[in-house]
């Protein structure tokens, strides 16, 4: 099925063109990803768009906290040990990526080129932070799940490519007063949009996936 391309055409893309995004592409975007599910129809999404002056203003604030290496204060926890099967994955997306990436293990300044370009949001002209009532419960992280994927398979199918990024919600503060979000909100993650560099060679890395029988259990069929 031709729509099914859009599935493995998107891709996370970590370095972006210097070409912008018009409001009109981004609202049609927008507007087919708020066609996602939501628990009773509740869409507990809030969406905050940054670009120009205020994503500018952004990256000069993240840029002064990465390199003070001030500490991470992510809205969300992550687990402090992962299962052992899900540890290795990770691992060896890691490895992978960084193979394709020409990063070597020990080349700390090609790393922390690469750390940088993170909390620079991959130098796209638009960062999307999506955020949630504080009352909500996994539901509604779970209706927000469907919203970003929705979102980032819209822009594919709209020319635009995209990043999610956990790196980019760092220091929540610094997005919370730049983008005047209110403290009855969860900044949860942010998610990169623009056009790819084609030739960079952050963008040439495909990830991989497990063969689909590790992770899905047929039953009675
Ligand atoms: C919630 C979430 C957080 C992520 N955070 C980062 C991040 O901080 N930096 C990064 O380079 N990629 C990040 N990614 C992208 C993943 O590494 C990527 O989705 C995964 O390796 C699969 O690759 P693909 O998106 O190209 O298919 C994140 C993805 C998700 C869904």
């Amino acid at each position: 099925m031709e729509e099914e391309k859009i599935f493995f055409e998107r891709h996370t893309t970590r370095k972006y063109l210097d070409k912008p995004v018009s409001k009109g592409l981004l609202t049609e975007v927008l507007t087919a990803a708020t066609r996602a599910p939501s628990w009773a129809n509740s869409q507990p999404w809030e969406i905050y768009v940054a670009s120009g002056k205020k994503l500018e203003e952004l990256r000069r604030a993240y840029l002064q906290s990465f390199e003070n290496h001030e500490p991470h204060t992510q809205e969300l926890s992550t687990p402090k040990v992962w299962p052992e099967n899900i540890d290795n994955r990770i691992k060896k997306s890691f490895a992978e990526s960084f193979k394709s990436m020409g990063i070597v293990r020990d080349d700390e300044a090609a790393r922390y080129k690469n750390w940088k370009n993170n909390y620079q949001f991959f130098g796209a002209p638009v960062a999307i932070f999506l955020c949630l009532d504080h009352s909500l419960t996994d539901w509604s992280l779970f209706d927000l799940g469907m919203f970003a994927n929705s979102l980032m398979l819209a822009a594919k199918a709209h020319g635009l490519d995209s990043a999610p990024a956990a790196s980019s919600v760092s220091y929540p503060h610094h997005i919370r007063n730049v983008l005047d979000i209110p403290d009855n909100q969860k900044i949860i993650v942010g998610i990169m949009i623009g056009y790819a560099d084609p030739e960079h060679p952050y963008n040439q890395y495909v990830s991989s996936r497990v063969p689909i029988e590790e992770v899905v259990h047929f039953r009675g069929i």
